[in-house]
């Protein structure tokens, strides 16, 4: 099964990582070879050849200029000597993958053996030839590069408009669990109904709830969103009902809360399971009675809201242990969709990172083609606990640090970098202490949630106190938060 899925996501992502060679293709025949020989008479004697095989051709001596050429996707195949003053094959080999890991390099060598042909291969090369040149095995190389060029851009061409396709409200996927989310979301989303999002972090639970309002038949009116977790009882209720001027200290003015604000339209509460009693009592009068009062206010008013709720916890599992009312779970789950983590959907990956590379190129001013073979081949490995979220993390900072077209293996995080293929059991075990466990898994934790504490503490299912006690007792400066952290 996960052979099958496997193979599938790699022949996906092989085409991303060519996205650059594919996109410059024009017609079969711009497969434009470079001739990069120091030697003026088989420079010609090679530009003729070439040429009467129905390919125009680029000679050239100097191999800073021949890798301008690849770089620029203009050459997409180069016919290069192994022997030049200047630079010799296997270095200019090595500086053109690097640039285009998708170009094809023909070396050629007048001392040709089978060691060296095969050790030329196993540099990357897409063949080997002796001199003097062998008339029928390079016409049949050119025309294999050729077909297979035009085989790519066809497959990118194809892949572009798959990404339109499948592109369901900014949410991309094509898998099936992710087809069938959209599916219902747009089936319930006629439906003036409460729906619950189950699903684990970052896995584009808020995405999927703007969906849901945008295709509702109130999706013109206001949607105001609410993250139940980041604030304390007193002002979750403030922020959520509103308050009169004077009613807590720190209230200097009369204000409407977001039920009253998204009137008629829709309220996404999430990570809802993060409630207290308290609130969850209060938000189900707005449900029962379509009622509620501006903190400090005795008026009673009458509001109209969809409720959209997501969760990363199990809230039946919360039920049942007390935590969560029972009349609430129901109220807000009469349709409930649950979101796939990312390893669930490993094929979605491929048009995920073509998706987030046109975003961060776009927001960066990049032009970067794709991912190398080996890059591509770690996101595939990874389990992405952090879903969606951590592989646009990945993308937008390698977006950053990438200086070629190609994002390779040593622009993707540190622990990307390092990790073996994912075992059954995870990292290989080691007979630790229940305390070292604990530190390391809070910081990898910390690590995915990029340092933000408050994320952290709901994922390890402890208090944020909790947590800073955990980080002080381990030697962390508690005092110091990293940037972007939202911590209410
Ligand atoms: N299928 C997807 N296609 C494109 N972008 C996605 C997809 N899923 C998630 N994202 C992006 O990943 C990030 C996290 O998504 P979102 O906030 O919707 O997740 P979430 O499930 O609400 O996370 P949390 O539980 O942490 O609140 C966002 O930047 C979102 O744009
Ligand atoms: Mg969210």
């Amino acid at each position: 099964m996960r052979n099958g899925t496997w193979s599938a996501v790699a022949v996906g992502i092989v085409a991303v990582g060519l996205t650059k060679t594919a996109e410059l293709i024009a017609p079969k025949t711009s497969l434009m070879p470079c001739i990069l020989d120091d030697d003026p008479g088989q420079l010609e004697m090679l530009t003729s050849l070439v040429a009467s095989m129905g390919y125009e051709a680029i000679p050239t001596a100097d191999p800073e200029q021949a890798l301008k050429l690849i770089k620029r996707g203009r050459c997409r195949l180069a016919l290069v000597d192994v022997h030049m003053p200047a630079m010799d094959g296997y270095e200019f080999l090595s500086q053109a993958l690097q640039s285009d890991p998708g170009v094809h390099i023909l070396l050629m060598t007048g001392d040709y053996t089978l060691d060296s042909a095969l050790e030329a291969i196993r540099r990357g090369a897409a063949d080997f030839l002796p001199k003097p040149i062998d008339r029928a095995h390079l016409k049949k190389t050119l025309d294999d590069a050729a077909k297979l060029y035009d085989q790519r851009r066809r497959v990118r061409v194809l892949e572009e408009q798959l990404l339109r396709d499948l592109e369901f409200h900014g949410i991309v996927g094509k898998s099936p669990a992710m087809l069938e989310v959209f599916d219902f979301a747009r089936k319930v989303a006629r439906h003036y109904t409460n729906v619950l999002l189950a699903g684990a972090t970052g896995s584009g639970k808020e995405l999927v709830a703007r969906a849901i309002h945008q295709l509702s038949p109130v999706g013109q009116q206001k949607l105001a969103v609410c993250n139940c977790s980041a604030l304390v009882d007193t002002l979750l209720e403030s922020q959520l009902f509103g308050h009169m001027r004077g009613a807590f200290t720190g209230a200097t003015d009369t204000r409407p809360g977001l039920f009253e604000y998204a009137n008629g339209g829709t309220v996404f509460l999430d990570e809802v399971g993060e409630m207290s009693l308290a609130m969850q009592a209060k938000v189900l009068r707005v449900i029962q009675n379509r009622e509620i009062q501006r903190v400090g206010s005795p008026e009673v008013r009458q509001v109209n809201v969809r409720l959209i709720a997501a969760t990363n916890r199990d809230l039946r599992a919360e039920v049942l242990s007390g935590r969560f009312r029972e009349d609430l779970f129901y109220r807000l789950s009469s349709i409930q969709i649950r979101i796939p983590s990312l390893a669930e959907r490993l094929e979605d990956i491929p048009l995920l990172v073509q998706f987030l590379l046109h975003k961060y190129n776009a927001a960066y001013g990049k032009h970067i083609a794709g991912l190398t073979r080996r890059a591509q081949t770690v996101l595939l490995q990874h389990s992405w606990p952090g879903n969606v979220r951590e592989l646009e993390n990945v993308i937008s900072s390698a977006c950053i640090t990438t200086a070629g077209d190609f994002v390779d293996l040593g622009d993707l995080p540190e622990h990307l970098q390092h990790r073996g293929p994912r075992g059954l059991n995870g990292d290989e075990w080691r007979p630790l202490s229940l305390e070292e466990v604990r530190k390391m898994h809070i910081q990898r934790v910390l690590e995915m949630c990029q340092g933000n504490r408050l994320r952290a503490a709901q994922i390890l299912g402890i208090g944020r106190t909790s947590l800073y006690r955990y980080l002080k007792r381990d030697g962390y400066d508690t005092n110091k938060t990293k940037p972007g952290n939202v911590e209410a």
